[in-house]
Order: structure tokens, then sequence, then C-alpha cells
């Protein structure tokens, strides 16, 4: 089958910023395909060559089969966008932005509809700059979804929500792709793209330095786990590294941290700690997308 979206070798500099260096994936339809990264790492500069939006300076890049530098107009009335920077006028009514966007595209569904599956039914009057965050956010997602479109391009649809808008959008993200669309995600958030992405491309300077799934990613660099506990007592940390399943054990005031890997970490460090001292807080911690990244950059991804 054709990939829905495939890049090969893209480059774009702007000026003597090289902002994507060399970024090459294809995604199938009906993936919830990440593109993770941290700031200034050039996800926006990938996704806006996806549509047209920016010209690459070398490198292939095709959406449903499509030159999205030469056949923009085609492909924009099949993909939908939401973009980063997205911004409406401040007066306009939810409505007015449904009947202006409808009216670029040759075949729209009903908004109506769109209204009530996005929550938005009761703010049809309500004027743009009057709607919440999560409000805006579900707007601009009804909007790129106006046109019925085979893929769906959303650059960090959640920055700037709370915790609890952010995981309503994520079941929205989902939703969008158990309609039969392809969603293409642009996230600095590591655990949004661990929660819904099938595939993901980690990219970090213009380079993609890891393509997977998420839980092949971490289970394929074998990273250790980490049981974490407090204790006022004096810790013996040289009893816990001599343990077999145990790499490292790390004390920062009264927080300990012990890193490993096999069945045996935990019973093996608890049955340690109740033959020795007391304890508080014990708590275990699965490597994750995070852990991921450090290993691969050296770096955090939020510095
Ligand atoms: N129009 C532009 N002109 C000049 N430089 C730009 C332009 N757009 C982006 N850049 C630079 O290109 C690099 C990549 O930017 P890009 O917006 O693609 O990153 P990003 O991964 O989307 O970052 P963020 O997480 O902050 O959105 C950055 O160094 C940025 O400053
Ligand atoms: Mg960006």
């Amino acid at each position: 089958m054709l990939p829905i979206v495939e890049v090969q070798n893209l480059r774009k500099t702007y000026g003597t910023t090289v902002a994507v260096d060399d970024v090459s994936f294809s995604i199938q339809a009906g993936e919830i395909f990440g593109i993770l990264g941290p700031n200034g790492a050039g996800k926006t500069t990938t996704v806006e060559s996806l549509i047209g939006l920016r010209q690459p300076d070398r490198g292939k890049v095709r959406v449903l089969g499509l030159d999205p530098q030469r056949e923009r107009t085609a492909l924009a009335q099949r993909i939908g966008i939401q973009l980063q920077q997205a911004n409406l006028a401040d007066r306009l009514k939810v409505w007015e932005a449904l009947d202006l966007f409808g009216s670029f595209y040759t075949r729209t569904v009903p908004w109506q509809p769109l209204l009530e599956q996005w929550g938005l039914a009761e703010k049809r009057d309500t004027a743009f700059v009057n709607l919440s965050g999560g409000q805006k956010q579900r707007l601009f997602i009804a909007l790129a979804l106006l046109n019925d479109p085979e893929v769906v391009f959303l650059d960090e649809l959640t920055t700037g929500l709370d915790p609890q808008a952010r995981r309503n959008t994520w079941k929205l993200v989902q939703e969008i792709r158990a309609q039969g669309k392809t969603v293409v995600l642009v996230t600095h958030f590591m655990d949004e793209a661990e929660a819904l992405c099938d595939r993901l491309a980690i990219i970090d300077r213009g380079k993609v330095i890891a393509l997977d799934r998420p839980a092949a990613l971490v289970r394929g660099l074998g990273l250790d786990s980490r049981v974490i506990f407090e204790s006022d007592a004096g810790v013996n940390l040289a009893d816990l590294r001599a343990l077999p399943q145990v790499n490292q054990a790390i004390q920062n005031g009264q927080r300990v941290t012990v890193y490993g890997k096999g069945d045996g970490l935990v019973s093996g460090v608890v049955k340690e700690l109740e033959a020795h001292i007391s304890f508080q807080n014990l708590r275990t911690e699965q490597p994750s997308l995070e852990d991921v990244f450090i290993h691969l950059t050296g770096r955090q991804i939020r510095e």
C-alpha cells in the first residue's frame, strides 16, 4: 500500500540556521504518527514542508501521493491542518469561522454535528476571543476536520492546556483516528507521544534520532527500571549495589534511587532493606520515552 506520507532526506535552512538537516520517514494509513522533539528541533518546519507551507532545500516529500509544493491546491482539499501559531480574529464567532473555512473547500461535512462532537454546540455564537484555551483548541480541530480530510496534521495541540484538558484532547485525537483518518501529531510532550502514537520519529537538531513504536523504543534500549524510596536511617548503598539485578544506587538527601533490570529487582531491593533499615514511600518507575531521549542525546528534552 502507498504510504500516506513519505519524506526522504528532507533539508531546510533559514539563512545559516539548519532547521531540518536530514529527515526521512513514512507514515501508513490509519496511524497516529508522532513527531517528537525539543524546542527548535525542526518539528514545525518538517510538518509545514509536508503541507506545502515551506519549500524544502532538498529532499523528496509526498503526501497522499502528491507533491505539496507543486500540487498544493489539490492537497489542501484532502488534508486537515491545525497550526502551532493558529489564531483567528477576536470577534469572529464560532459559526462564522466554520462558515469561512468551509468556503475554502469544494467539499465539506455539515458543521453542526462537528460542533456537537467537539463540545462547541453551545458556543456557536461566541466570539473567538471569549473561548477558553481548550475550546479554542477544539475549534481548531473542528476546522481541521471540516473537509473530511484523509490525514490530519496537529502541531502542539495541547500546549498551554491544563492536565485535564490535555487528557480530554487525547481522547479526541483517538476519535479522529477511529473515524479512519491518519493523524500526524507534533509534540514535545513525551507522555503524550507515549500515550497516543502508534509510531514516532524523535527529532533532535534537525535529524531523526529514533523511529519506532514507543514501547519498542523503550524496550529496545534495555534501559534500567528504578526503585525509589526514602529513609532517614543510614542506607548502605554498597549492599544495594551488590545485588545481582542492581546496576547503580544513588542517594540524594533521604531519597534513594536504585537502578536495575530484571524480575527480581524490586523484591531483591525490598528484601535487602527489610533486613536492615526502615524505609518509606517505596515506588518503582519503568523506563519511559524521556529516558530514551536522555540516553540518545545525553540531555533532558527541556533544558
Ligand atoms: N521562518 C523562520 N525563519 C528563520 N528561522 C526559523 C524560521 N522558522 C524556524 N526557524 C528556526 O528553525 C529551527 C527549527 O524551528 P521549528 O519551528 O521547526 O522547531 P520546532 O521543533 O517546531 O520547535 P518548537 O517545539 O519550539 O515548536 C529553530 O532554530 C528556529 O529558530
Ligand atoms: Mg514547533
